[in-house]
Formats: C-alpha cells, structure tokens, sequence
C-alpha cells in the first residue's frame, strides 16, 4: 500500500495528521496529494511533507486509489459537487467529516462509488488516534481506509452507521472530557502549592501512564482503578468524594449529551 495514490480534498489539521502518519510510515510523499483553497497551507505542506499540492479539485483525483475528504462538514457539499466528475470508478472515497453520512456523500457525488466514512479523532495528531470505521463497501475498499487511517492510530469498524453518534461522544470528543480533568486537576495541585511546570508535568505523565495501562495491560478500567486503591487511604478519599459529588451520574449525562448533539447536527 506504501505507493497508494491518495488524494486529499482539505489539507487542514486533520489532513495534516493523515499524511503525517502515512509519510512517517514510509508512505511515498510523492504518492500524496493535496488540494485546498489556500495557497499558503498548500506550501506548508508541501514543505513539511513533500506532498504534491494543486489548486485544482480534479488534479488531485485524477488516478488517486483513494480519496480523503478532510473539509468541514459546512464544506463538503462544494468539495463533493467538484471532485465528482474525476474521480475513478474504482476509488475509495473516505469522509473523516463529523455528521456527514454516506446518504449525504453519495447525493453530494451524485454517483456511485465506494464510500467509507470515518470518525477519528484528534489525538491521531501524535499518531495515537482512535478512528472508528463503516462502510458498506467491498474488502479492498475498507483495507484502504483502514490503511490511511491505522498510520495515524488505532482503527475499529462497526456495521452500523448510527453506532458512530456514540462513538462521536466517546472517543470523537472524549480527548476533551480528559483535558478538562487535568485542567481541573492541574488547578488543584496548584492549591495545594505545587508549582505550575510541576503540576502540568504530574497530571500530563500519570494521564500518559494511565492511558497505556488501561491500553497495554488488557486489565479492566474497574480492576486497574482497585489495583491503587487501598482500603482507608488517599485514593479511596479522593474517589468516595468523586462519587458523593455525582461523577458517575455527570459522566453519563455528559455523553449522552454529545450522543444527542451529533444527532442533531447530522
Ligand atoms: N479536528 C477534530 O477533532 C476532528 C475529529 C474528527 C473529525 N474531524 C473532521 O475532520 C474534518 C477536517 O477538520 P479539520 O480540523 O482538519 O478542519 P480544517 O483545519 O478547517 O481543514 C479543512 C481545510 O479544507 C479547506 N477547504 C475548505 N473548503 C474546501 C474545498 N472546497 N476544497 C478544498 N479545501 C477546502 C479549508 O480551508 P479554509 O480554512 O480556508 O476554509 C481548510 O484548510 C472536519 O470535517 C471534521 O468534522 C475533525
């Protein structure tokens, strides 16, 4: 797959992770290209990747094995409407676009051809993303987007589109429920008189620490979480006050709320 012709429709920040994951991968730059409506990201790119860049929406289809829509949802409609009428017949079309569903995508082509749509999330910026796959497609077709989207991360897939409003609450906005909780966390240790660098250090390497156990271990969130717990110590007081305090009941309601939200949206 190294020399797969990709093109990327949108070279924002989500495509930048892409390609960064594929090149660092030993993906040949030469075989990616990338089109948006401004100049100057086309040269950031170019020069940090070696990418081939054009301003032309039919340049950067024509011949790509797969194509990756990497514009916002608001966007996608225009960005369809122009790399419609280039693209092969046997391209795979991946949408890393929220809310956008294949009913839309297919409409937005106006023809038919191989549609993957993804729900990756921003940690594949640091090359540790979670993006959640469904397609409807043949094998080959999914092998590609899996291929674009595992150098950047962890891939799953699930066999129905509307699973990917809860997994938009999970793991789409989850990074956002942990960075709150080390701002919080952070807060706290600076009242309790930890200098800042330190603070951030403490809360940035216990999340990284506990981030790899829960992913390496193959141990529960339930059996790590008793692991430190000792009966009558710091731990327990502090997860006694969480649960006093509703954290269960918060966390439950907060994404159902984004789960409600993305529904809305699409
Ligand atoms: N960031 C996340 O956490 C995240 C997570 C999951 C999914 N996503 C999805 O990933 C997609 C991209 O997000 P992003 O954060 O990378 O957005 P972004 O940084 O705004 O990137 C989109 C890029 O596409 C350009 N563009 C707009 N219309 C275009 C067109 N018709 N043809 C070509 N290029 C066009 C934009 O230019 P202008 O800026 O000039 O408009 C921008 O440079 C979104 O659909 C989002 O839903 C993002």
């Amino acid at each position: 797959m190294k020399h797969l012709r990709i093109g990327f429709i949108g070279g924002g920040n989500m495509a930048e992770a892409l390609i960064a994951g594929l090149v660092r991968a030993g993906h040949a730059p030469e075989a990616l290209t990338v089109v948006d409506v401004d100049e100057a990201r086309l040269a950031v790119l170019r020069d940090a990747w070696g990418v081939t860049t054009t301003s032309s929406h039919l340049k950067a289809v024509a011949g790509a094995q797969a194509v990756v829509l990497a514009v916002k949802p608001q966007q996608m409609d225009e960005a369809l409407g122009a790399i419609a009428p280039g693209l092969d017949v046997d391209a795979t079309v991946i949408s890393i676009a929220a809310g956008v569903g294949i009913a839309r995508l297919r409409r937005g082509l106006g023809r038919d051809v191989a549609l993957v749509r993804v729900m990756p999330n921003t940690p594949c910026l640091v090359g540790a993303g979670m993006s959640v796959l469904y397609s409807e497609a043949k094998e080959e077709h999914r092998a590609r987007a899996e291929y674009v989207l595992g150098s950047s991360g962890r891939t799953a897939w699930v066999d129905d589109e509307d699973l990917l409003h809860a997994v938009t609450a999970v793991s789409g906005s989850g990074p956002a429920y942990f960075f709150l909780l080390a701002e919080l966390m952070q807060a706290a240790a600076k009242g309790l008189g930890l200098p800042e660098g330190l603070s951030r250090e403490l809360v940035a390497q216990t999340a990284l620490g506990a981030g790899r156990m829960l992913a390496e271990t193959g141990k529960s969130a339930g059996e790590l979480r008793q692991q430190v717990t000792s009966p009558g110590g710091t731990t327990q007081a502090a997860l006694e006050t969480m649960f006093e305090a509703g954290l269960p009941d918060t966390v439950r309601a907060a994404v159902a709320a984004a789960a409600r939200r993305s529904r809305e949206l699409a």
